[in-house]
């Protein structure tokens, strides 16, 4: 395995790697700036392999913040893998992912982001959005970085194998597609549709994201506020009927 790394927009670069046994891309974001930025950490398992695709463009030592949505093994399994090469560096995720999980796990304190909270990296900001249950688990956030409209949706338009890593059209169909075909599998049921699914994927939508930076599968350049809102349908079709029993 190997990381392919591609600039989607000014400093904004996704360092993917193709998961054989998987059959999917495990994309990390890093945003290049006084005090670089890095989304998701990738599986412990995998971290000399994401090393090696961030030294391609910082020296790792550098790396400031690690940001990632949820606490699961592709979100910030190399966390502490990471902290050890980056002294400065320090995650960041919701106040209920530190109280709930990373305090405790990770081997420097976090800090914790409220909601709305804007994290000041150099000439870029990152606005966070706690958004509890979507794309699942209950202390999901995402952040949206703010002067090239790049929003880091993690697990948001989930779609398998490895493909290009940017598109100008298609993401909601393969998001729809990946979903229809997952309903029979143990991994069917991973967004709970809650009373405030809806409302969350308007406020994404108004945004106005014009790169869409998903962990699974290519980026996408365009109308990200529309694209978010063809999801939310999706979602609603999918996760809101009851008809996943
Ligand atoms: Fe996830
Ligand atoms: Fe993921």
């Amino acid at each position: 395995m190997k990381a392919k790394v591609t600039e989607i927009a000014s400093d904004v670069y996704r360092i993917s790697t193709f998961h054989p046994e998987y059959r999917i891309q495990f994309n990390q974001f890093l945003i290049k700036d006084d005090e670089p930025f890095m989304m998701h950490t990738g599986f412990k398992k995998m971290f000399p392999i994401t090393l090696a695709g961030v030294a391609t463009i910082i020296d790792p030592a550098k790396l400031r913040w690690i940001g990632f949505s949820h606490f699961e093994s592709d979100e910030c399994g190399a966390l502490n893998e990471l902290l050890e090469v980056a002294p400065r560096a320090q995650a960041v995720c919701s106040i209920v992912g530190a109280m709930v999980t990373v305090n405790d796990f990770a081997d420097r304190p976090p800090r914790a982001l409220n909601d709305n909270e804007v994290l000041e990296i150099g000439s870029r900001r990152l606005r966070f959005l706690a958004t509890p249950h979507v794309p699942h688990a209950w202390d999901a956030g995402l952040f949206f970085e703010e002067t090239e409209r790049t929003f880091l949706c993690s697990d948001l338009f989930f779609h398998p194998a490895d493909p290009e890593p940017l598109i100008e059209s298609g993401v909601v169909d393969r998001a729809r597609e990946s979903m229809m075909a997952a309903v029979t599998s143990p991994l069917a049921k991973e967004m709970p549709y809650t009373p405030y699914t809806e409302s969350t994927f308007q406020r994404l939508a108004a945004l106005e994201p014009q790169t869409l930076a998903l962990m699974h599968g290519s980026s996408f350049h365009g109308d990200g506020r529309q694209a978010i809102l063809d999801l939310a349908n999706v979602v609603k079709e999918t996760f809101g009927t009851g008809s996943i029993t």
